[in-house]
């Protein structure tokens, strides 16, 4: 597979030391989507923003579900990683470290997955509106890694449950997790913003 499989805008970072991002949309996204997000979270970051392969009645997605919030877990893998093989070749092509993946909802639940599949591929993770992506969950090892989780407390997609049992998945497996539930719905709310600019804040000035 080559990384041109995937349909993707790529920008280039403007300033030296903002992390690489992997913006992932939800579902009936596209590459557009999160482009302003990531600006908004990380000026100067490169953004790195595919589109998902899946169509669900004409709407792009990153895997395919049998209903909402059931999904075709062999699918999950596959497209996990076709995804993570993406992130490889575009990294050489573009020229960028691993990224900080930004996914909301549909693109939530495939960075998960992708973090417990190839744990190696992002450098960290914003996972908004994220869902257990697997039911049988390899053990990964994500030692030391970053991950913001913000939920909304009235959630529809999202019982509070499942976003719950997603950060002990994640942070038994060595993660460096910080789990807000927000008061919101499944929709991204200013304070997703706010969270999210002030986190990877953090992580620049750590690794500065
Ligand atoms: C999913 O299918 O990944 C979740 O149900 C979230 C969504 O895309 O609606």
């Amino acid at each position: 597979m080559t990384e041109s499989a995937f349909i993707h805008r790529f920008e280039p970072a403007t300033r030296a030391g903002s992390p690489p991002l992997l913006l992932l949309h939800g579902t009936g996204g596209d590459e557009n989507d999160l482009l302003g997000l990531g600006k908004m979270i990380s000026p100067g970051s490169a953004l790195l923003s595919p589109r998902g392969r899946v169509l669900e009645h004409g709407m792009p997605r990153f895997f395919r579900r049998l209903a909402e919030g059931v999904f075709d877990e062999a699918d999950v893998r596959r497209r996990a990683h076709e995804l993570g093989d993406f992130v490889s070749e575009a990294r050489q092509r573009y020229g960028i470290g691993a990224p900080v993946a930004v996914g909301f909802s549909n693109g939530a639940n495939i960075a998960a997955a992708l973090l417990l599949l190839e744990p190696d591929v992002l450098a960290g993770a914003i996972l908004l509106r994220a869902m257990v992506p697997l039911s049988d969950a390899p053990t990964a090892d994500l030692a030391g890694k970053p991950i913001l989780l913000l939920s909304g407390q009235g959630d529809p997609i999202v019982p509070a449950g499942n976003s719950a049992r997603l950060a002990a998945l994640l942070s038994q497996a060595g993660a460096s997790v910080t789990h807000r539930v927000l008061p919101a719905g499944h929709q991204l709310s200013q304070a997703d913003v706010t969270l999210a600019r002030d986190w990877i804040g953090n992580l620049e000035a750590k690794a500065a």
